[in-house]
This record gives C-alpha cells, structure tokens and sequence, in this order.
C-alpha cells in the first residue's frame, strides 16, 4: 500500500531535536533520527502519493506493533500543514514524535501505556510545496503558500459529503455514514495530496484524528457546513454533537461547531466524519500561522498537554470486535444507542468494524 523509503541519511544515534522550522529535506531526517532513537516502537512511511512538486508526505506512526493494526488499539492520526503557510503543527508534530519515543525509552509509565495501547500516526506536512512558498515569500503573508501548488485549497478540495447527507436528510432517507460510494461527481478534480491523505484514511480504521491550522484560537468539529449549503455561520448539528461539544472534548470558550463559526464546503474535518469512523476536529492554534523560530519551544509547552491527552481519548467509549462462528465480522454495522437518559436515544450515525484484522 505504501511505497517503501529508502532514507539513506547518516544519523548519529545521539540525535537532539531542535526547536527551529524545518524544511522539506530536514522534514524526513528528523523522522529518521526518531526512527533510530526508537527502532521497535516507530515506522517511517510515505503516502501513496507525493506533493504537486513532488514531495513524499512522511508519516511517522508510533505503536508497539509498527504497520499493523491489532485489536482493541485504536488509531488516531495529525495532520498538520495542510495549509502551507500554518506552520505551528507541523513543528509540533516533529517535536511531538520526538518526545514520545524520548519518554518511551525514559521509561515514563505514562507515555509507554499510550503507546501501548494505541497506534498513532503523524503527518506533520500535507502541503509541504505550500510551506516552500510561503518560507520563500518570508513566512508572514496571511495568504501566500495556504494553497497547494495548483492553487488549491487542499482543505476545501474532499469530496462534499455533506452535501450528500443534508441531500438525503431532505428526502427523509437516514443515512450518514461511509458516504464515499454515494459519490456521482466532484465539484473539482481532486489535488495529488488530498487523494493520497483520502487513500490513507480510507486504508487504517482511525477513531480519532486532528488536523492542526494556524491564524486563529479555536478549535471546531462536525459539522463545518451549513444544511443549507450557503455561506453563513449557522450552527449545524451533527448526529453526536453531544460527544463534539460535551466536557470530553472541552466546554471551556474557544470550542465552537464548524458552521457556528463559518460554513465551509470539501473539508477535510467532516470527510473524515461521513467516509470513515473517524471523529476528527479542526485546532486553530494560535492567531500568529508562523511564529519565530524563538517561539517554537514555548508553543510547544502549551500545547503539549492537549496534543497527548487528546490521543488519549481514543479510549474514551466501547471498544471490541464482532465476530461469529467463522471469525471476525468485517463492515458489521454498528448502531450506537444513548441509554444514560431518561429515554433511550438512538445515535443516528452508524460505525464499522474494520476491514481487516492482522495480528503479527
Ligand atoms: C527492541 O526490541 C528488542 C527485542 O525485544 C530488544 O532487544 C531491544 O533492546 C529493543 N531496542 C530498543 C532500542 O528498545
Ligand atoms: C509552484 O512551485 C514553484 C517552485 O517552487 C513556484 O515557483 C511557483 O510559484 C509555485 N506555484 C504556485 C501556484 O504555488
Ligand atoms: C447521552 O444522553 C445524555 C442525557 O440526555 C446526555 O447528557 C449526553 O450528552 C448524551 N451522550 C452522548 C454521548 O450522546
Ligand atoms: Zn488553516
């Protein structure tokens, strides 16, 4: 599925990360030199496909099982990047793999049972051309660099399956999930990056996943269109809004639904919500999309936190497999019912078992 990396850099085993911006090449060392530090908790990869202008779109996964999904571990993705110009996440997504296979080989009890029991990957930069002109343009423009090198905006470039959902709640038919086979046809072609972070969700059964931007303090989830469609700021519920905006997710200002805040169409946030199991939520880190390289560290400090115990609620809820005489069931549809109220409360919005289970 994934193209195999052959990184042929010289890595000294000592290796200490450094708070600065790094650029495309220094991007994949870095996650070498994780890779090195902790062989037998990480994995290097590339998507299927690279960049407009060729980039490989590095993960790095860390997991005590590297390249294979085991049950009862769920999977949870960053992204970060996607605009070009934003470029906290991408840092501190960098920053993040280093810190947790450090405490790994630390022996902190904390992170060891993270990544014990869950698999996490990072893709630090979906629009690594976009990074590229928006460092060459001085990395202070609020617009250059956002879009991909086709001038695209890679968060308004997912197929529209919003669209699809509010279409099919009008017409009374309730059905809202792992809606990439309704698809008939796309308002623009897909870009080479989105395809590839498509294939990626579409191949792990991630449960949980973030997508962090800049020049702003917010974060926002599901939904982040309106029903309508218009470009308005209208609240737009969607069937677990109340895990979206309950205290698990953060009650405190700052967290708003997506379409609240503004309505957009071809996000990444609700194509995660409607193709896959995934819940994943949009973090606006901080007004400033690039900050000085002086203020990487600092970032990271505040964010630190946040970034690990959000992984952690991965292993909020039930977890566990479907199976019958002959083994495991894959795609058995799951309905979810509320029964801590008064009343029963059918959450209308079906999950999957996965579709495939490889034990090594
Ligand atoms: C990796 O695992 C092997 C086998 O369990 C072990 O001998 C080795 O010390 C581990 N390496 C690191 C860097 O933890
Ligand atoms: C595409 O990339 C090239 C080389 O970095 C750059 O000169 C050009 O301005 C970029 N075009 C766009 C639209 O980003
Ligand atoms: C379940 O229902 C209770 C009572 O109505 C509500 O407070 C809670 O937010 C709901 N939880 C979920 C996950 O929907
Ligand atoms: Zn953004």
């Amino acid at each position: 599925m994934y193209r195999i990396l052959f990184l042929c850099f010289v890595v000294s085993v000592s290796s200490k990360f450094a708070w600065k911006h790094h650029n495309n090449e220094e991007l994949p060392v870095v996650l070498e030199e994780v890779h090195q530090k902790c062989p037998n908790i990480t994995r290097v990869y590339a998507l299927t496909e690279p960049s407009v202008r060729n980039v490989p779109l590095y993960v790095i996964e860390l997991s005590d099982s590297p390249g294979f999904h085991q049950p009862y571990k769920p999977e949870v993705k960053y992204v970060g990047n996607i605009h070009g110009n934003e470029v906290l996440g991408r840092e501190l997504l960098l920053g993040l793999a280093d810190y947790l296979c450090e405490q790994y080989n630390n022996n902190d009890r904390h992170i060891r049972a993270l990544i014990h029991n869950t698999r996490i990957h990072l893709l630090p930069a979906m629009n690594p051309d976009g990074w590229q002109l928006s460092t060459d343009a001085g990395g202070q423009d609020y617009l250059i660099g956002r879009n991909n090198n086709h001038s695209v905006d890679l968060n308004r470039n997912f197929p529209d399956l919003d669209a699809i959902t509010f279409e099919f709640e009008r017409q009374g038919i309730s059905h809202n999930n792992h809606l990439l086979r309704d698809v008939t046809r796309l308002a623009a072609p897909l870009e080479p990056e989105t395809r590839a972070v498509m294939r990626w969700m579409m191949s792990i059964p991630f449960v949980l996943s973030a997508a962090l931007h800049g020049g702003d303090l917010v974060a926002n989830y599901p939904y982040d269109e309106s029903r309508s469609g218009a470009p308005v700021s209208e609240y737009s519920a969607s069937p677990d809004d109340d895990t979206f905006s309950s205290y698990n997710f953060g009650v405190q200002g700052g967290v708003t639904n997506g379409a609240a805040w503004y309505s957009l169409k071809g996000g990444m946030q609700d194509f995660n919500y409607l193709a896959t199991n995934a819940f994943e939520i949009t973090l606006e880190l901080g007004c400033d999309k690039y900050p000085l390289e002086k203020d990487l560290e600092k970032e990271w400090h505040r964010n630190k936190d946040a970034l690990i115990a959000y992984i952690w609620k991965a292993h909020t809820g039930v977890k566990g497999i479907v199976t019958d005489d002959s083994g495991f069931i894959q795609n058995a549809v799951i309905s979810v019912v509320n029964i801590t109220g008064p009343v029963p409360k059918p959450i209308r919005h079906d999950v999957t078992t996965g579709t495939y289970f490889i034990i090594n």
